[in-house]
């Protein structure tokens, strides 16, 4: 069986953990792309290092040369400035617009037909950027937010009842950011809605924080953002694609009429397996669920105009 091919730009926090993550799941053999020298090359053959100690046969290559990258499965994008504390997902668009676009040309270059999987911020917005220049399939792109922000909420949730992770299941919808929209009605542990387990202020605490999770921690860290839990979710997102799991994900998928939206990348349940974006799944939502998630919706339409692309 051919082994899949999975490259990750950027070699920063972010993208070096994704790797790392990859490697332990035996994804398939991974290249790590910077603009920076060395770094790439040293992080990929410290991994490389690595791997007989976990005892997997994974080929990793660190290079600045995006040629490498040629017919990858799967292209991780994380390259792009964190934020510091202070500033929102938002503020970092003009720097990272244009890397993220500089980033989408060498993809079109190299491998067209891959799997794109974003993470860089802010996110709808960078999933449009990459979307727009590189004119790619729309099931092929998607954003990497809603497994992680759904990730934040299961262990709010989990820790609150004293119960495993594994029994909580929790998605949000809509943008990374301010806007997301967490259903809680939604939410269940062991199957039964969390509505049904929490008081209403308990409830409202955790989707504060959950909306808050990206923060909480660039506040802790001073000096860049979160990223074990974002690199997770995004090799996640790689494994359903590789091994055609068919995982029911919250992710910034296309958007062609469903909800009532059509043209937009934005935060849903969708599922990814081996044609990449199979399905959105629709389901109903209250009045106010469909007002948070309108606003969302606007909101990523304004960021994507401030792009200019
Ligand atoms: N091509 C390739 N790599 C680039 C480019 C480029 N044009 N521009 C910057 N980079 C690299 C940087 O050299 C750096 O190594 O992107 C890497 C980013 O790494 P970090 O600064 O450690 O940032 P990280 O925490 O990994 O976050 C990356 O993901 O979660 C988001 O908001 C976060 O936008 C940020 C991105």
């Amino acid at each position: 069986m051919k082994r899949s091919k999975i490259t990750i730009i950027g070699a920063g926090h972010v993208g070096a953990t994704a790797a790392h993550w990859a490697m332990i799941k035996n994804l398939g053999d991974i290249v790590l792309i910077d603009i920076q020298e060395g770094v790439p090359q040293g992080k990929g053959l410290d991994l490389l290092e690595s791997s007989p100690i976990a005892g997997i046969d994974s080929r990793i290559t660190g290079t600045n040369n995006y040629a490498e990258a040629k017919d990858s499965d799967v292209v991780i994008v994380t390259a792009g400035l964190p934020r510091k504390p202070g500033m929102s997902r938002d503020d970092l668009i003009a720097k990272n617009t244009e890397i993220v676009k500089n980033v989408t040309e060498q993809i079109v270059k190299y491998c067209p037909k891959a799997f794109l999987i974003i993470v860089s911020n802010p996110l709808d917005a960078m999933v449009y950027v990459v979307s727009k220049v590189g004119k790619f399939p729309n099931n092929m792109v998607v954003g990497m937010a809603g497994v992680l922000d759904s990730a934040r909420f299961r262990t709010f949730i989990s820790e609150a009842l004293g119960v495993s992770v594994e029994d909580v299941s929790a998605f949000v919808l809509g943008g990374h950011g301010d806007t997301m929209v967490p259903l809680p009605r939604y939410c269940s542990v062991g199957g039964i809605p969390i509505t049904e387990l929490l008081p209403k202020e308990k409830i409202e605490e955790i989707v504060k924080r959950t909306r808050n999770g990206g923060a909480e921690i660039v506040n802790l860290l001073k000096t860049g953002s979160a990223y074990y839990a974002p690199s997770a979710a995004a090799i996640e997102m790689a494994e359903s694609y590789i091994r055609d799991k068919k995982r029911i994900l919250p992710c910034a998928a296309y958007l062609n009429g469903e909800f009532g939206v059509k043209g937009v990348f934005v935060g849903v349940l969708a599922q990814i397996g081996g044609n990449g974006i199979e399905k959105i799944i629709e389901f109903p939502l209250t009045d106010e669920e469909k007002d948070a998630f309108q606003k969302s919706v606007d909101h990523v339409k304004e960021l994507c105009k401030v792009t200019k692309v």
